[in-house]
């Protein structure tokens, strides 16, 4: 049997911007949520789940095909995702008409190659920067400050393969497409 590949695509973010992000977040966001390691921080465009190897291949092969600039993103202020329960808070990033066309041509893309079953919701460009974990309560609160205001033009789609292990998600690059 082949390896199954936990992927997903995403934007990647300016390292500044992923310091700031983290920063914002280590301050602000509330006792008892876990913070993204600023390493990880991104604008996923598109979960696949598990994929096996092959799949893998023919997304990588894809990135080159659909890259195309998404113009400049603004933070737009914290907003807390799936808030019942509390799932991850965010910053949520405005955008221009780009990024939603990009996001649907990777989906039709991913369909075509992968069986890719496209969310029917509009995207909603955001950073997840805090995670509340499985089985905890929290008191969900608005940040004691707000996100700091960023704008930045993103310089890749990355296709990453997520592992999960006791100290948390790594994200290992298997492809890159500069935009
Ligand atoms: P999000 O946190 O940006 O919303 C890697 O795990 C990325 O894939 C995460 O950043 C997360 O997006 C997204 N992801 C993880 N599990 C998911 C799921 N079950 N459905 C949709 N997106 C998911």
């Amino acid at each position: 049997m082949s390896e199954r590949q936990r992927l997903f695509v995403a934007l990647d973010l300016p390292a500044d911007v992923r310091g700031a992000l983290a920063g914002w977040a280590e301050r602000a966001a509330p006792q008892g949520v876990r913070r993204v390691p600023e390493e990880n921080l991104h604008v996923t465009l598109a979960f696949l789940g598990s994929r096996s190897r092959e799949e893998a291949e023919a997304v990588a092969a894809l990135l080159p095909v659909v890259a195309a600039p998404v113009g400049e993103l603004r933070t737009a202020g914290a907003l807390w995702l799936a808030p019942r329960p509390p799932g991850v808070l965010t910053v949520a990033l405005e955008h221009s008409d780009a990024l939603t066309a990009l996001h649907r041509s990777l989906a039709g893309a991913l369909a075509d190659a992968a069986g890719y079953a496209p969310e029917q919701r509009r995207v909603r460009a955001h950073v997840t920067v805090a995670r509340v974990p499985r089985g905890a309560r929290v008191r969900v609160r608005e940040p004691t400050e707000q996100p700091p205001a960023l704008a930045f033009a993103p310089a890749g789609l990355t296709l990453y393969r997520s592992r999960t292990g006791p100290g948390g998600s790594r994200y290992e690059p298997l492809a890159r497409a500069e935009l």
